[in-house]
């Protein structure tokens, strides 16, 4: 007696693509990324990286960081944070055009590298003009021994395993949690941020895996209302803060796997222009957790209902004031506002993830993306 076996269906371990099986992988995938670095016992956050080249680190006048496509949106999120804890100019630059601009680059300058394949060219090519330059160079990488991270002076790999689904997901989580514990670590070493909040993100850090389970719980009901969403030839997705790189990658996530045509904008840009857009048949994703730009988002939600666009608002749970005047609702556990895009990403993974297979297309290999691009 014979049995077939067919490996790819075994390495998808029960899931119809890998995009899906990598989105659930997240909780343990940041686990693993954080094992032995982010240590609640002793309130810390250790990275080797930042003990071998404290003094580099401490001493840099401002940070670069370069990237493509979700690894870019991962650094847009970085210098938030970075900026925030760390009180440290940060410049978040795509390599296609930092390689090409004759940019100001110093010997001051800390250039950090995002890249999950660790091979993307034009992101090579980016360290190659920095290191001429006289910048130290820190790489943040998946792929372990690839290009990127021999030609950089440290770094820190993002242990989340191998990512197969072109679309970017659990590398993005990864990029996103070492960029944080990259700031708590620096910001405890400059001195610049209390020790109460010090405290309280490293704890709400080490609880993210936890939360997350919560929030992929949801995925059953995202499911139901993409079918909604697939007759949309355009969507929009909006938010402010932390939540507007998360509304650009939820945007990149749709074009990529579903081809239909979505843009991100931080919400307040909506007046100078997206709002033309807005009429009965645009579906409009908006991230409007409770934080300090609650009330500013609620309001832009009122001018969408206002021109009878269709609102899929993502919100903290136990908000019944958006419940109310949204169309479809996505409750997220709460959590600190440095923290929210490891939570709020995931339901827009989703949502690009249902309408692509509702539409029948090929999830894992969209038309005309490669996972890792090594030429120009
Ligand atoms: C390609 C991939 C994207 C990825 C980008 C940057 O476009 O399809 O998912 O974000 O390259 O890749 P990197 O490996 O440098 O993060």
């Amino acid at each position: 007696q014979t049995v077939d076996i067919n490996l790819g269906e075994i390495e998808k371990g029960g899931y119809p693509h890998f995009m899906l099986k990598e989105i659930f992988e997240q909780p343990e995938c940041l686990t693993n990324c954080m094992r032995g670095r982010v240590n609640v016992d002793t309130d810390n956050v250790v990275l080797s990286a930042v003990i071998d080249y404290k003094k580099q680190l401490l001493n840099a006048n401002r940070f670069i960081i370069i990237a493509c496509g979700t690894s870019w949106h991962a650094g847009l999120i970085g210098k938030q944070i970075l900026e925030s804890l760390c009180r440290i100019p940060v410049e978040v630059e795509y390599a296609s055009e930092f390689r090409y601009r004759n940019p100001v680059i110093t010997s001051k300058d800390v250039v950090i590298a995002i890249s999950q394949s660790g091979e993307t060219a034009d992101t090579l090519a980016a360290i190659k003009l920095a290191k001429e330059n006289g910048a130290f160079i820190y790489g943040i990488c998946n792929a372990i021994g690839s290009s990127i991270p021999r030609s950089t002076d440290t770094g820190s790999y993002i242990h989340v395993g191998p990512e197969i689904g072109v679309a970017s997901t659990k590398a993005f989580t990864g990029q996103v949690t070492v960029l944080s514990m990259l700031a708590l670590a620096l910001a405890k070493e400059k001195g610049t941020i209390s020790n109460e909040a010090y405290l309280s993100i490293v704890k709400e850090l080490h609880a993210i895996p936890q939360k997350m389970e919560e929030v992929l719980k949801l995925n059953d009901r995202i499911a139901d209302l993409s079918r909604i969403f697939t007759y949309a030839r355009n969507f929009l997705y909006l938010g402010r803060g932390y939540n507007y790189p998360v509304a650009l990658e939820g945007a990149l996530k749709l074009k990529e796997i579903s081809y239909i045509h979505a843009e991100g904008y931080p919400a307040a840009e909506m007046k100078h222009g997206p709002i033309a857009l807005i009429d009965s048949d645009m579906p409009v994703v908006v991230i409007a957790t409770h934080n300090a730009m609650y009330e500013k988002v609620l309001n832009n939600i009122q001018e969408i209902k206002a021109r009878k666009g269709k609102v899929i608002a993502i919100v903290t749970e136990g908000d019944n004031t958006i419940s109310r005047i949204a169309d479809e609702v996505i409750e997220l556990p709460d959590t600190i506002e440095c923290l929210e895009p490891l939570l709020s990403t995931i339901p827009l993974q989703l949502l690009a993830y249902h309408i692509a297979v509702c539409k029948g297309k090929n999830v894992d290999q969209p038309r005309n993306l490669a996972k890792s691009v090594t030429v120009e």
